[in-house]
């Protein structure tokens, strides 16, 4: 068994800024973004962190942190200007060069090859509602397995299709900001066939690859025991979470919703197969817990969210549920059988204050032991969680709400650009000290007491 690993992780929109640097083209949240009114405080992400220039001064923060693995994304449009076709060279050295970066402090890469920035070329071509998006997205990977597969091991497919379906296509809260319900459910069919070709594309160019998509699974409870809220509350877990379990481990997308939508994915005879090509592990995207109740008259499906006044919230409102993300691994481990799980986000925001050069971010730390020991019990129940990645390294641009919301353990000025380590940052730094002394004398010690 390979050790435990300890990450953090990002994502190339929210990190990266230059935004129209070396050859990188807009990408559908470039355009969503300069909409008026669509992001906080009119917000871009055309500068962000710079991390496409500081990446040295971030990589040296993760080794300072002890980090053993790094999540982020590839940005489409600054590989592939166009969405497909001519490759840009200075887009490929960019990421040679943070790969390498990392593997020279011993620090693992996990790629994730879609973390939502879809070209705005291929959107014009008709994007994630056109199938054709399934040839393109075939394309991106071979380019990015033929360029970066020699040094990355571990990747990620897509991360979190939920949001880019229904929160882009359905609700329109994010880019592209269309409101149809088919075209939503078009997206999600493309989005995972796109992840089960490309499965196989990574497993034929890649020696010892090891392949996941990222869910973003959010357990859902029924305000009251009345038989209405818990359909209501069957109906939001099959819309959040089996819609994409079930197809992925080889069942079909679930009848509860299908029922609800009147509304059919646009399936071709073999599709199903391909989209459960099977996975190395899956990466679990946890932040909260949610409430539902029955609601006819509410045009979402006839079901409404409830506050929880008892409980404590986080700057985003979301409500703090250690127990449930036990509760949530232990059911995948049931249901699914994944062989392995890599926690791969894990995160909270708070109204963080820079006082005297220190953040004293109690709030956060809290809420990192709470997760962290969650995930203890879920793995001390059989559940095969080999590694956590905190969401996030940096603070960044926090889609809609632009910069307005701090996920990250370290802060990032973003007048100056200077970085500073959060009290987080320290606890989780002496957290996986500790945590890797524990494990190396675990290791040695079946060694020595073995009778000579
Ligand atoms: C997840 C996204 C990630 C970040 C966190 C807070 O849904 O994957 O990019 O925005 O939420």
């Amino acid at each position: 068994m390979s050790a435990f690993l300890w990450g953090a992780a990002t994502a190339a929109f929210q990190i990266e800024g230059a935004a129209n640097l070396n050859g990188r083209t807009d990408s559908i949240w470039d355009t969503f973004s300069r909409i008026p009114g669509k992001i906080n405080n009119g917000d871009t992400a055309d500068r962000a962190c710079n991390h496409y220039e500081l990446y040295e001064n971030d990589l040296d923060l993760m080794q300072w942190m002890g980090l053993s693995a790094y999540r982020f994304s590839i940005s489409w449009s600054r590989i592939l200007p166009n969405g497909i076709g001519e490759i840009n060279q200075e887009g490929i050295e960019f990421y040679n060069r943070l790969i390498d970066g990392l593997i020279s402090r011993g620090i693992t890469p996990f790629l994730t090859i879609y973390h939502w920035d879809l070209p705005q070329a291929l959107h014009d071509r008709g994007g994630w509602q056109s199938r054709e998006s399934v040839d393109w997205f075939k394309q991106f990977t071979q380019v990015l397995a033929d360029n970066f597969g020699d040094r990355v091991k571990n990747w990620i497919t897509i991360n979190e299709p939920h949001c880019i379906a229904w929160f882009g296509y359905y609700r329109g809260w994010f880019a592209p900001g269309i409101k149809d319900l088919q075209s939503s459910i078009d997206v999600v069919h493309h989005l995972l066939l796109s992840h089960g070709y490309a499965v196989t594309i990574l497993r034929n160019s890649i020696p010892e690859v090891s392949i996941g998509i990222s869910l973003g699974l959010t357990p859902v409870s029924a305000a009251s025991n009345s038989p209405e809220d818990i359909a209501a509350a069957d109906f939001m877990d099959g819309y959040d979470i089996r819609w994409f379990l079930d197809p992925i481990y080889g069942r079909a997308y679930p009848q509860s919703v299908l029922d609800r939508f009147k509304l059919s994915p646009p399936l071709h005879k073999g599709d199903l197969e391909i989209i459960s090509t099977p996975l190395d592990f899956l990466g679990v995207n946890f932040y909260l817990r949610q409430v539902v109740k029955n609601s006819p008259e509410n045009e979402f499906f006839g079901v409404s969210g409830v506050d929880t006044p008892d409980a404590k919230r986080t700057a985003m409102g979301w409500e703090i549920n250690p127990e449930s993300l036990k509760d949530l691994l232990i059911r995948l481990k049931d249901d699914y059988k994944p062989s392995t799980i890599f926690i791969t986000e894990n995160g909270s925001a708070w109204d963080d204050v820079l006082l005297n050069g220190e953040i004293d971010d109690e709030e956060r730390i809290s809420y990192l032991n709470s997760h962290l020991n969650a995930m203890k019990d879920a793995i001390s129940e059989g559940v095969p969680v080999q590694g956590y990645f905190a969401w996030s390294l940096l603070d960044n641009f926090e889609w809609t709400h632009g910069f307005s919301k701090r996920f990250g353990l370290i802060h990032v000025d973003y007048e100056t650009l200077i970085r500073t380590p959060k009290k987080s940052a320290y606890w989780y730094r002496n957290m996986i000290s500790e945590e890797k002394k524990i494990a190396s004398s675990i290791s040695v010690n079946p060694v020595k007491n073995i009778p000579r």
